[in-house]
């Protein structure tokens, strides 16, 4: 008996699930669910079976063609990663009936009041499980080795509508013996069917890992964007929708550009949801439903790239999954290769170039942030003991893009795309791991291990010599302007003229990491970047404010840490105030914590308090 994923209680020996069926209530009151999920194995099984959940009170587990109880244990401390194991005995069954309750603190959902919405008058909750909070969601083999399709019946109030990383069925009202699983449990009788209650009901048809399970609750509404994509949002926040519309408006020629390049698109749908500024991450690749921050919407079509990115990963990441997160490459590696594809046909071979540059930069960055941890810098890596949460990094994307750039450049462009497709045809809905993917490429290019040190690139720490720095006009010129600021010279108006956002940020992130206050501020003042509507730029900008020690734009920071939770921004401007020598930006990072903590996501929460626990 071996575990099969460092971050799951599942056993080499057990059978997988195949399907789930969740019932779900969900009580805004007290921001808990009750739920009964429905858990069919792949085979029929004797023993103890094991599953993950996390801050889930189990009330019973039910053999469901008997509705006999089946004897169960939860193990008394959690673990600090993987959370409580809860163990079933069955005997020659092939599924079980949990009947559960989340907890208010689950770390896959971020509730909202009323007074956190742009509504102000309905709550909201979302999820985001990703990489491993699927288990406090409902408990389940919560690692991507598994692969479920699933069916949801969500019991919400009528006042709100849901949306979920699956086919809508129906909405329709609830039906009173529907409930009687979860009557067993702590849903009081009548609330089911009360009159203020609603159903909504989604299946979904495509086996997918549990991470990328989603949904999403609210007063919601929507635009139509293309054949198969509406933009939703909340519908009281009118102007994000319509903004949304038009950044996004490009989204159908990006799925024929990625089917051209990748294969059918398998998913039917690709709907984009606009979420709450509390959103954790910058997009999340959920099936048929990506969700995205509203910081992407800036009107400068740059959103573009984000969506790029989600959509990829509807080939390499969601078609083809990383086993377990050791191989967190093979999702993020090819799937920025594969944006910047699409980005390449459609916004230019500049802007791809670019892009390029900027994650060369951040990947170099990384190497001096782990270099007393020189594991995170190795493609595969051991995670055994190891928080995801914790080493999220520029590596696995960004070692991972030049890895598969890499072999690009080495066998051709025209040979290199007939080889994606036929690695994402054979691989597709599997869970791989860096051994497979080796073999598959050694099979398919005969000779490939003479000319590239695979071992190195796969096993290796730092970046290998083989790796691409990016030539181009305007990139070499930004490198080139950001040394000269460091002899004291500022960029002309001349210069920056035909600069958008990314131009910046690649320019900004390449200055010193301290520079002269004063020259920090002239820049400020000729460019006004600390205001810039973009926050990549902004928040590059404040980063390096903070560790110039220009203490006048610490308003600006505070500003900026509540209003949004993007982890991209709350990692480095946290990162920066603690790190800094002085008492004045400690301080403040502890007080603008204090302050906005319950108005980020359970996992942004756990990622702040560990940088501040580092540093302070
Ligand atoms: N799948 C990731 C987000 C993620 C990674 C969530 C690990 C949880 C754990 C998503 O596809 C992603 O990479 N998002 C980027 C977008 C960017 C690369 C364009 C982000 O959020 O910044
Ligand atoms: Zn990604």
């Amino acid at each position: 008996m071996a575990p099969i994923d460092p971050h799951s209680f599942t056993e080499s020996s057990h059978p997988l699930t195949t399907h789930v069926a969740l019932s779900l209530y969900l009580d805004f009151n007290t921001s808990i669910i009750h739920g009964s999920a429905l858990l069919s194995l792949s085979s029929a099984f004797s023993g103890n079976l094991s599953l993950d959940s996390r801050c889930i009170s189990i009330d019973t587990i039910l053999d469901p063609q008997t509705l006999e109880r089946l004897p169960f244990s939860v193990s008394a401390e959690p673990d600090r990663i993987r959370g409580t194991e809860v163990v079933v005995v069955l005997s020659g069954q092939s599924s079980v009936l949990v009947v559960y309750s989340t907890s208010p603190s689950a770390s896959a959902l971020q509730w909202l009041s009323p007074l956190q919405t742009f509504s102000k008058t309905h709550p909201y909750v979302y999820t985001q499980c990703q990489a491993i909070h699927a288990r406090s969601i409902f408990p389940c083999q919560d690692t991507p080795a598994a692969r479920i399709r699933y069916d949801v019946v969500m019991n919400i109030p009528t006042s709100l509508s849901a949306v979920m990383s699956a086919r809508h069925v129906r909405r329709r009202l609830p039906v009173p013996e529907e409930a009687k699983h979860l009557e067993a449990g702590s849903l009081g009788s009548s609330l089911w069917s009360a009159e203020d209650r609603v159903v909504e009901e989604f299946v979904m048809e495509q086996p997918i890992p549990p991470y990328l399970f989603a949904f999403a609750v609210g007063a919601l509404g929507f635009r139509e964007v293309g054949p198969r994509t509406r933009v939703y949002a909340e519908s009281a926040a009118v102007e994000v929708l319509d903004a949304a519309a038009l950044e996004f408006a490009g989204t159908e020629e990006m799925i024929k550009q990625g089917e051209k390049l990748f294969g059918d698109y398998e998913w039917e749908r690709f709907d984009l949801l606009v979420l709450p500024p509390s959103f954790p991450y910058g997009g999340m690749e959920n099936p048929r439903m990506v969700f995205l921050t509203p910081t992407v919407i800036k009107g400068d079509a740059s959103g573009a790239q984000v969506v790029a990115h989600e959509l990829a990963h509807s080939w390499t990441g969601n078609l083809i999954t990383n086993i377990n997160n050791e191989h967190f490459w093979l999702n993020e590696g090819f799937t920025t290769y594969a944006e910047r594809r699409i980005v390449e046909v459609v916004q230019g071979a500049d802007i791809a170039t670019l892009n390029i540059g900027i994650g060369w930069k951040g990947l170099n960055d990384e190497m001096e942030r782990f270099k007393d941890n020189l594991e995170c810098t190795k493609l595969k890596n051991n995670q055994e003991g190891v928080d995801p949460d914790d080493v999220y990094s520029q590596v696995p994307y960004e070692k991972g893009f030049q890895f598969v750039f890499r072999i690009e450049r080495q066998v051709g462009r025209t040979a290199f795309d007939d080889f994606l497709k036929k690695y994402i045809a054979t691989f597709k809905f599997k869970s791989i791991d860096t051994d497979t993917f080796l073999e598959f490429l050694k099979a398919n290019i005969p000779g490939i291990e003479k000319e590239i040190n695979l071992q190195l690139w796969t096993e290796g720490v730092g970046i290998p010599e083989d790796a691409y720095e990016p030539v181009s006009n305007i990139y070499t010129k930004i490198i080139s302007l950001a040394k000269e600021f460091k002899q004291g010279k500022m960029p002309s108006e001349d210069e920056v003229a035909e600069w958008s956002g990314q131009e910046w940020e690649l320019y900004l992130e390449n200055l010193p990491k301290t520079c002269e206050p004063s020259q920090i501020t002239a820049l400020d003042k000729r460019y006004r970047l600390a205001e810039s509507k973009d926050y990549e730029v902004k928040v590059s900008f404040l980063q390096l404010a903070i560790s110039s020690k220009c203490s006048e734009y610490h308003g600006e920071v505070e500003k900026t840490l509540k209003q949004v939770g993007r982890m991209k921004y709350l990692r480095p401007l946290f990162t920066a105030l603690a790190q800094s020598g002085g008492n004045e930006e400690k301080q403040l990072a502890k007080q603008v914590f204090e302050e906005a903590r319950e108005t980020y996501h359970p996992i942004a929460q756990g990622v702040v308090e560990s940088i501040l626990s580092k540093y302070i």
